[in-house]
């Protein structure tokens, strides 16, 4: 039976490069015993670009996804091509075009690019100046106008508002059930606040040691056995955690 990792990619998967291919070098010999996931917040095309990049930098490829959850989980591909079905769910009870003005009304949120924008996903930046509170505003201006959504704080930074219920973790479920791997064969990795959700769904979690403030503390108050805080950093940690929960034995 395969074992399934859904990985986010910027400071877990990626972030120390010898730690990168330590890991890849242990799953390459392994790579038909497996699934793998990037979940990242980038767009699809940016997360492309982070592999060219990698190899680029290193010569080595970033090992192949079987395939990709992008923008928070507001988008998936298969082979480059958007899964339309998850489009089309998440499209319902998202009325995007009456959230954007909502938003407008909150100048400490500074737009995001365009290209990191996509149909499911308005992002911004908040500057370090401004207190994360006013997220709890914009929740209850957006409640208040019967507009549901999810907003997603990452970083101590990155807010991204989405349709209600996206996030990684619900893009990785559905993920999952499509591969039809059991939880206790599933390993979320990741290090920030838009990974938490990821840890939610009953899986095998574990959290990279240079993880954010956010994601620390929200796992400091946890008593999960199957989620796991990494003594090693970046890809090591990923490692310690396939060696922890015994994923590949040797
Ligand atoms: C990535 C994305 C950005 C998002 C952030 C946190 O950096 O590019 O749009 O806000 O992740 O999810
Ligand atoms: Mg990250």
């Amino acid at each position: 039976m395969k074992f399934l990792i859904i990985s986010d990619l910027d400071n877990t998967w990626v972030g120390n490069d010898a730690a990168t291919i330590r890991l890849q070098k242990k799953l390459q010999a392994e790579r038909d015993r497996f699934y793998l996931v990037y979940a990242t917040g980038r767009s699809f095309a940016s997360a492309v670009n982070l592999m060219r990049e990698f190899w680029l930098t290193t010569g080595e490829p970033l090992l192949a996804p079987d395939c990709f959850i992008t923008g928070v989980g507001s988008e998936i591909y298969h082979q480059g091509i958007l899964d339309y079905d998850w489009a089309a769910k998440i499209s319902q009870n998202w009325n995007r075009s009456a959230i954007l003005p909502i938003t407008q009304a909150y100048p400490q949120l500074l737009p995001q690019p365009e290209s990191e924008l996509n149909p499911w996903k308005i992002s911004f930046c908040l500057s370090k100046s401004v207190n994360s509170a006013i997220l709890d505003d914009l929740k209850q201006d957006l409640m208040r106008n019967h507009l549901a959504a999810n907003v997603v704080f990452s970083s101590g930074r990155d807010v991204d508002i989405l349709p209600p219920g996206v996030d990684k973790g619900t893009a990785a479920l559905y993920i999952r059930e499509k591969f039809q791997i059991p939880l206790e064969r599933t390993l979320m990795c990741g290090d920030s606040g838009n990974d938490l959700s990821l840890y939610q769904h009953s899986t095998l979690g574990v959290i990279v040691h240079n993880a954010q403030p956010e994601l620390l503390s929200w796992y400091q108050q946890q008593a999960n056995p199957h989620i796991y805080y990494a003594p090693s950093s970046y890809a090591d940690g990923i490692l310690d955690a396939i060696a922890h929960f015994g994923l590949i034995r040797d």
